[in-house]
């Protein structure tokens, strides 16, 4: 196995070859949002551009930022007619005032939220929508626990991790917004347990691709011994019929700018 990288660098290999699940259950929120022909929508954490290229379909205006440089020349890469470039949720600003702000499995990456509500609030027109799908509270409890206990096993204590992840609850997000001046019209939290791809190795993937952080107090030996040790806790729970799925607990909302 291959040393984990728990850099915020994102391996765009590894997400469109094992994790097209994302963008597939963001189509769900694309009927949330929408999108109308000559409408100007920005999506936020593009990624490797999928859902930006089914907001293009829709007739739309749009762009895509992501503040990681290797997901945007991928989007380009991927999609050379839609317009992409790096910029970070928290400190983004447009040209000319949105109708639309789209954000699929990215605002559980933010800790700095109110940054990030404060951006997006500015970016729309009056009457603008913000339509979001991330984890909420309790999302891959089971994952992290394990996580927590395994790195405990090797002598690392809760305190000493850098967890990467913020769930919010629903109540607490949509305080947020109302604070920054969103009227939040819709706004549900639900359980989506979400079966990954690979047979066996679809908990390790998982884990290299979106979990790495949690690893950076380990030296490289720890990193390679300590995956199994993560799946053993949770094969009992989270593994059958040679399926791993992950505990997803989901966020999805749309808010209007007052
Ligand atoms: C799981 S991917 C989702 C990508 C895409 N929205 C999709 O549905 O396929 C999360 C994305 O959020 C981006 N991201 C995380 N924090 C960000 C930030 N502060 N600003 C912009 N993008 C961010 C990551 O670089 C990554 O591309």
């Amino acid at each position: 196995m291959n040393n984990i990288s728990t850099s915020n660098n994102w391996d765009t290999s590894l997400y469109e070859d094992k994790h097209a699940f994302v963008w597939q259950y963001g189509e769900d929120l694309l009927k949330l949002l929408n999108p109308q022909p000559g409408e100007s929508i920005l999506d936020l954490g593009c990624g490797t551009g999928q859902l930006t290229e089914k907001i293009a379909e829709a007739g739309a205006e749009v762009m895509g930022v992501d503040y990681a440089s290797e997901m945007i020349e991928k989007a380009r890469q991927n999609y050379p007619h839609i317009r992409f470039d790096v910029a970070d949720a928290r400190s983004f600003q447009v040209d000319k005032p949105l109708d639309a702000v789209f954000s699929n499995a990215v605002l559980h990456w933010v800790k700095e939220a109110d940054s990030a509500i404060a951006s997006i609030h500015k970016s729309l027109k009056s009457g603008g929508r913000f339509v979001a799908e991330f984890g909420g509270k309790g999302n891959v409890k089971a994952i992290a626990t394990a996580l927590y206990s395994a790195l405990e096993s090797v002598g690392i204590a809760q305190a000493q991790v850098e967890n990467p992840w913020y769930y919010p609850s629903i109540g607490e997000y949509a305080s947020l917004l109302e604070h920054h001046g969103f009227d939040v019209i819709y706004a549900i939290q639900f359980s989506r347990p979400t079966p990954l791809a690979e047979g066996e190795a679809g908990m390790a993937n998982w884990i290299k691709m979106f979990a790495s952080p949690f690893f950076a107090g380990l030296s490289p030996e720890q990193q390679i011994e300590i995956i199994p040790v993560v799946e053993e806790y949770l094969k009992p729970t989270l593994y059958q019929q040679g399926t791993w799925t992950a505990d997803y607990r989901r966020i999805r909302i749309v808010a209007i700018k007052l």
